[in-house]
């Protein structure tokens, strides 16, 4: 009935629209928040947890006001999650808090903070809700906490939510009422806000109906008062303190000199400190169920969204890995590999071989290694001579004591990374080449120009989170052939600044067979 040739085709055909981006491992989106997660200090770090490095760090303004980045980053994601309804799907971690700074349920400079921080990391792949999430996974894990396991895929809300924030002077009645609509219960919320209040303040400077003028000195201008005595460190003192009497006994929101803001001691108590009394008895186990609630609090997401697989280091990961054209036209892939390991002793040599070259090309790393809670991080740059293209469908990483590692390449088409750039002035400009395959492949077959898609992220009226200003199949003129590929240029004035990477995509069927982000 079928000839071998369409058989042929229509084997390869789901195989092929599967492929994402063919650069990035496992997946761009993948890729760029595992960069955050792991790539956390020295070599090529992500730039993410110097914030809150060291842990009492505070990243947006005087070191003497008392406020500590980590915790604000803790907080912003319990605000945005907090407002969910789960009967209705909606809400939970959509960065609609970004909308709701000016309520009075939102009091407090940890919003804005953290959201001016984050802004320039989202892009058409990382929405500001991911990285609100992230930050969860990154403050906690780096601050002596358990690590969160981390997914992406949420999607930024366009506008405010629903109210339902509880607050210090707030009955327990409707806290619970609140912490009920994101789906948490009394035990849960008890441990919720246990494992939150073991890290940070409440300060004078935005809680002054909690915290008194006395707190305010010279070294202490917001005037900060800790929930526990290790307020840089995520462990389960606050729950001993307060069981016991201890150092800040459970903090301003249990001692308070107003009646009507010890929030937390209505709330620990409304089951007779049953669920204090069985934290404290877990002793380090408390970080194991802080482990489990954060990670159930960062998924309270909206019907519509569909989260990632979670986020694993990756023990071998291909970084930058590009074709372009060097200055003598030839066709290169190149970039860097990245190898994890959880010992100093990282392969000393790699190999890596291609497709269209089954040589080995030896790797030798870079002398600055990199670290993180997962391991030290080591980079093996490399750069190959691709040809034919049409042949280049993957790549093979050896090294001693590591299993052989084989990445799939897409190589039909391609955003040619020196031939794009963005320009900044009054506005963001994109200037793009790309390049398809003329011998093989899709292109050629269907006979039309690629399609190409642009987006950016820009700046939005009422929140600091950006709003992604996408432009679909971008008018793109023949500007010759190279090594086999048609070369098509392109430009897009996307009107205003973009806030962070704008990402240039060539489509094929309906997926991105190769994405390249531009700072
Ligand atoms: C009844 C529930 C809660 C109430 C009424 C409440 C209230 C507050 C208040 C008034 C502050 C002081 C903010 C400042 O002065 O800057 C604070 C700080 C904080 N809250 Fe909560 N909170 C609750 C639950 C939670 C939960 C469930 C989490 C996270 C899982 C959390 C995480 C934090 C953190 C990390 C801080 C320290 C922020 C900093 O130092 O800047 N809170 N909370
Ligand atoms: C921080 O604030 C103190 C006063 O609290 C001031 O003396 C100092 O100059 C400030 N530092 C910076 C970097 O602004
Ligand atoms: C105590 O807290 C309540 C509720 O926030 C507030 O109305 C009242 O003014 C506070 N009292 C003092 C003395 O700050
Ligand atoms: C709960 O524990 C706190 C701190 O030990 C104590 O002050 C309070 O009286 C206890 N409440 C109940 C109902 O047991
Ligand atoms: C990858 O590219 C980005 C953007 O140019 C750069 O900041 C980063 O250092 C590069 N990483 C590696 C390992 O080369
Ligand atoms: C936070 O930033 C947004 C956007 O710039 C702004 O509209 C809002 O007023 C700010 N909120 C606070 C509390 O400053
Ligand atoms: C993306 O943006 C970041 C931060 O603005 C910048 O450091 C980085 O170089 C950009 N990435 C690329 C690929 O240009």
């Amino acid at each position: 009935m079928f000839s071998k040739a369409s058989i042929t085709l229509s084997l390869l055909l789901p195989l092929l629209s599967k492929t994402q981006a063919a650069f990035f491992y496992p997946d761009v989106q993948t890729s760029l928040l595992e960069h955050l997660i792991v790539d956390t200090y020295g070599a090529y770090w992500s730039g993410f947890s110097f914030a809150i490095t060291p842990c009492s760090h505070y990243v947006s303004g005087n070191q003497t006001l008392g406020r500590e980045t980590a915790a604000q980053w803790l907080r912003v994601a319990f605000h945005d999650f907090v407002t969910a309804r789960v009967e209705e799907g909606t809400g939970g971690m959509d960065a609609s808090l970004g909308f709701e700074t000016l309520r009075e349920e939102d009091s407090g400079t940890a919003f804005n903070d953290s959201l001016t921080f984050f802004r320039p990391f989202v892009n058409s792949k990382v929405s500001m809700a991911d990285l609100i999430a992230i930050s969860v996974s990154i403050s906690v894990g780096n601050c002596g906490g358990p690590q969160i396991a981390a997914r992406g895929g949420r999607i930024d809300a366009t506008e405010a939510g629903q109210f339902g924030v509880p607050a210090p002077e707030t009955d327990l009645e409707t806290t619970l009422g609140y912490f009920a609509n994101a789906g948490f219960n009394r035990v849960d919320s008890i441990a919720l806000t246990a494992c939150g209040h073991t890290l940070g303040s409440v300060h004078h400077g935005g809680f002054p109906t909690v915290v008194g003028p006395e707190a305010v000195s010279a070294t202490n201008t917001a005037g900060g008062i800790h929930f526990d005595s290790t307020v840089d460190l995520f462990d389960p003192s606050v729950v001993n303190e307060y069981l016991d009497g201890t150092g800040n006994q459970g903090g301003p929101l249990v001692t308070s000199f107003n009646a009507s803001s010890r929030s937390d001691l209505r709330l620990y108590e409304s089951d007779s400190n049953a669920t204090m009394v069985t934290l404290a008895n877990q002793g380090a186990g408390f970080l194991n169920t802080c482990k489990g609630l954060l990670q159930r609090m960062v998924e309270v997401v909206p019907k519509n969204v569909k989260l990632s697989d979670v986020i694993s280091p990756l023990q071998v990961k291909p970084v930058n890995a590009t074709l372009d054209f060097d200055d003598s036209g030839n066709l290169v892939f190149k970039g860097y590999i990245r190898i994890l390991s959880s010992t100093s002793s990282a392969p000393s040599v790699l190999t890596l071989t291609t497709s269209t070259s089954p040589k080995p090309l030896v790797l030798i790393p870079e002398s600055a290694p990199g670290s993180s809670v997962f391991g030290v991080t080591h980079f093996f740059p490399f750069s190959t001579p691709i040809k034919p293209a049409s042949s280049f469908q993957s790549f093979t990483i050896n090294g001693k004591s590591l299993a052989p590692h084989t990445f799939p390449v897409e190589a039909s088409a391609f955003v040619i990374p020196s031939l794009s750039s963005v320009k900044s002035g009054a506005s963001t400009t994109v200037d793009f080449t790309v390049a398809t395959l003329s011998s093989k492949g899709v292109f050629k077959r269907s006979a039309l120009k690629p399609s190409v898609s642009v987006s950016a992220p820009v700046p939005q009226m009422g929140t600091l989170g950006p709003a992604i200003l996408g432009f679909k199949d971008v008018a793109v003129t023949n500007v010759g052939e190279k090594m086999g590929y048609l070369l098509w240029r392109g430009s897009v004035d996307v009107g205003v600044l973009a806030t962070g990477n704008v990402t240039v995509e060539v489509i094929s069927g309906g997926v991105a067979v190769d994405t390249l982000l531009l700072g």
